[in-house]
């Protein structure tokens, strides 16, 4: 059972092409297509007829068009052209989503279509600001969105998966300080006066001590944005003022695919050197190999989760932010007509 009433992200802006692209989206079979003018179209992809994937067939104009016998829908699902040449009836034959496009991203409404609201759509506002630039890519990793949650809102991982790149021993000592209300969790970290990692030191293009900080928050539905960055020491960033420091945001769209599997949408938004169009390919092909590195790991753990149903995952303080993230969840899922809270 998968939260219904929100917008998921499909896919980033340049995944959706003229070619019919099918993505199951909380176990919801969809094709989703543009138009000529660029509008966007997303469609149950099963055709009315014999229940071909409507994604097996082709565009004409604005319409798709089945591939086994030829049934024709524009792109509000209503027949404009029958395999047997008889007047097409003047409804929708399969369902239409509501879709829009914002913030680089693709967002679809899963739930009661008079409910979907576009204000509802999260506030990616550093992927359409011209002071920031973004790119990322899409994942397809084989595990519940809920464990992508647990290792975003828990970095200490980041000194065992990823210890070539950002991890580093003072994520394990800087204490994280975790808040929550009814719809977000925060976890907050600060490791002050240190040596940065590579990666920092390089885009600060300055060797001295810095502080680094890491602020993961989690929302509805399975959003997590990390506020990442470093600042020269004793420039006052603990204190507010980031002006001597470079601040990334990292991006985590997890669309539930079904219950095992889950669209990991990635990215990163950055305010230093937006110019640089040779160092966002870098930052992106760093961060696919560094996320390589937790899809190794997520898929291992759901496997390992399927293989022994008589284990439950066990929570030590690292991950109060993920246990945070579970609890809103589930009392979001509770509120759904017919689900029990647990
Ligand atoms: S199955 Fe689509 S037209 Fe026949
Ligand atoms: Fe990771």
């Amino acid at each position: 059972m998968f939260l219904q009433n929100y917008w998921y992200a499909v896919g980033w802006d340049s995944e959706i092409q003229r070619k019919p692209l099918a993505r199951t989206i909380c176990n919801e079979q969809i094709v989703f297509y543009r138009k000529l003018d660029g509008s966007l179209v997303a469609l149950e992809d099963c055709c009315p007829h014999r229940m071909l994937a409507l994604s097996k067939g082709h565009l004409e104009k604005d319409d798709i068009v089945c591939g086994y016998h030829g049934l024709t829908l524009n792109g509000n699902g209503v027949c404009v052209h029958m395999p047997d040449g008889k007047n097409p009836p003047k409804k929708s034959l399969v369902k239409s989503y509501p879709i829009v496009e914002r913030h680089r991203f693709v967002w679809v409404w899963i739930g009661d279509v008079a409910e979907a609201n576009e204000a509802q759509i999260p506030d990616l506002t550093w992927c359409s600001d011209p002071k920031w630039v973004s790119d990322g890519q899409t994942f397809n990793i084989k595990c519940d969105y809920k464990l992508l949650v647990d290792n975003l809102m828990d970095l200490t991982h980041e000194n065992y998966v990823h210890p070539t790149s950002i991890g580093q021993q003072e994520l394990m000592e800087a204490p994280i300080d975790t808040i929550s209300d009814d719809k977000t969790a925060t976890v907050t970290r600060w490791m002050r006066d240190i040596v940065p990692p590579p990666f920092w030191s390089a885009n600060l293009k300055s060797d001295q001590n810095c502080d680094r900080w890491q602020i993961c928050n989690f929302s509805l539905p399975a959003n997590v944005m990390i506020d990442v960055g470093v600042a020269v020491t004793g420039t006052g960033a603990p204190e507010g003022d980031r002006s001597q420091g470079i601040t990334g945001i990292v991006l985590n769209l997890m669309t539930p695919e079904t219950e095992t599997t889950t669209w990991y949408h990635w990215g990163m938004a950055r305010d230093f050197d937006i110019t640089d169009h040779g160092l966002t390919g870098r930052i992106r092909d760093a961060q696919a190999a560094v996320f390589s590195e937790d899809e190794e790991v997520l898929e291992s753990q759901q496997q390992r989760i399927l293989e022994r149903p008589d284990r439950n995952l066990v929570n030590f303080a690292i991950d109060s932010g993920g246990v945070e993230a579970r609890k809103i969840i589930q009392r979001e899922l509770g509120r759904m007509p017919g689900v029990a809270a647990e």
